[in-house]
């Protein structure tokens, strides 16, 4: 079944059944352009046979990045954008771009004037600055970032657009009724909290063609308490319709609990390929809308019997493709019956995410450089040299930052001048 092509609604055809998930690659270039590096590792993703490959996380607003080396939406389509459609768009794998906005988990070395539904800060308040409740005009003015991207995208070449609505981000944050306390009407009820996530759905699907695909990225809970609860989540996959949005991704987790790796989660189900299977089934007894799984997918027994179960169309892998990108068209042709992950020794406590996460974007920068990527090796060593190089990654947006308003700015007498 892994092999069959997949029609999502709105038209659009892959050739087979493997998402590549999204991974911030915190690769493109100071002004949130993809440059060679970003080309070379969606260049390998496209040969490496997914279907479908979704970008790392995109800031929709270039003054809240979820990090350094972010992509921006805010030079879409532009021709860096449009050689990155072409360059990851062979044969019949199709790219969709990932939109986000942080809101208040962005570390605050990079943000240090969240917003967020309500002033609710992170646990680890020494890494997260205090996040600022939006305003109503903000949501308003979000939603439109939203919209303008998912149309910079459509007109870069690019198949469509995910809205990151999990793992804690802005969206994901509205949701959460532990975060979202408005009484306004972006909050209260599950209708309330999801109201945000709906008006950038309907605002998207309006300023894109009909054959672009727009989907969702949902976290089947939190795992916190107080958190967005699996039933919330059905009640919203229940409101939206094929019409509107072609898929749902389903993950789960936040920053304090990182379930999207399996911590945080019950023995069994972090041990389960497709942590989050069991869910799927549930969310997808209120929806017609396809649905994709991503997280915890080893082997192609399991990728075969999730699909076969008809909990999910599609399974999403994001670790086992920084470690191996031609992954998919091996377990295709049956020359591999599993994908590996990285053979990590990593610190204790909180801090072992983070390891794990630093050390798959080191394999994402090996690519990107023409490497190889390594499978075995020390978590916190990559997590110390990756700070490091955010430093570097800082300084260079910083630069750019504080030049272009000079640039910007007009000089006396000579009004048109912009850049
Ligand atoms: C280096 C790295 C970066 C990630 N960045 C993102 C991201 O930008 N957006 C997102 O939705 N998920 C992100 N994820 C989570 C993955 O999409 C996926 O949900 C998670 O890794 C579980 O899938 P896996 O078990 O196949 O790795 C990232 C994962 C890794 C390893």
């Amino acid at each position: 079944m892994l092999e069959q092509p997949f029609t999502f609604p709105c038209g659009l055809t892959i050739g087979n059944r493997i998402a590549k998930a999204s991974m911030t690659e915190r690769l493109a270039e100071p002004d949130g352009t993809p440059g060679i590096k970003l080309l070379r590792l969606y260049q390998a993703f496209a040969k490496g046979g997914a279907g479908l490959i979704l970008s790392g996380n995109v800031a929709v607003d270039p003054d809240h990045l979820e990090g350094y080396g972010n992509m921006t939406s805010e030079h879409l389509p532009g021709s860096a954008f449009a050689e990155l459609a072409r360059h990851a768009q062979v044969g019949s794998a199709r790219m969709l771009l990932q939109l986000n906005h942080p809101g208040r988990q962005a570390m605050r070395d990079v943000d240090s004037a969240p917003v967020a539904p309500s002033a609710v800060p992170l646990q680890a308040k020494r890494f997260f600055a205090m996040p600022r409740e939006m305003t109503d005009g903000e949501i308003v003015s979000l939603i439109a970032r939203f919209a303008e991207a998912a149309e910079g995208a459509e007109r870069a070449g690019f198949a469509g657009v995910e809205i990151h609505a999990a793992h804690g981000y802005l969206l994901s944050q509205f949701l959460s009724p532990n975060i979202n306390r408005r009484t306004d009407r972006w909050g209260g009820d599950i209708a309330g909290r999801a109201r945000l996530l709906h008006q950038v759905i309907c605002a998207v699907r309006a300023r894109v063609g009909k054959g672009f695909a727009v989907g969702i990225k949902l976290n089947a809970g939190d795992f916190v308490s107080g958190g967005l609860a699996l039933e919330d989540v059905a009640a919203v996959a229940k409101t939206v319709s094929k019409e509107q949005i072609d898929f749902i991704e389903l993950s789960g987790g936040t920053f304090e609990r990182p379930a999207s790796f399996g911590y945080g989660l019950s023995p069994s189900t972090a041990k389960r390929e497709g942590y989050f299977i069991e869910m799927a089934r549930i969310v997808r007894d209120s929806t017609a809308v396809p649905m994709i799984v991503t997280g915890g997918f080893r082997t192609r027994d399991g990728m075969e019997s999730a699909l076969q179960s008809g909990a999910c169309d599609l399974v999403g892998l994001a670790r086992p493709l920084a470690l191996a990108p031609d992954l998919p068209a091996r377990l295709l042709d049956g020359s591999v019956e599993y994908g590996s992950v990285a053979d990590l020794r990593l610190p204790r406590g909180p801090a072992a995410s983070l390891a794990e996460l630093s050390w798959y974007r080191e394999q994402l920068l090996a690519i990107s450089k023409g490497g190889s990527p390594r499978v075995r090796g020390n978590g916190s060593v990559a997590l110390i040299r990756t700070l490091l190089r955010d430093r570097w990654l800082k300084f260079k947006h910083v630069r750019y930052r504080n030049r272009r308003p000079a640039a910007a700015r007009p000089l006396p007498g000579v009004a048109s001048r912009q850049p």
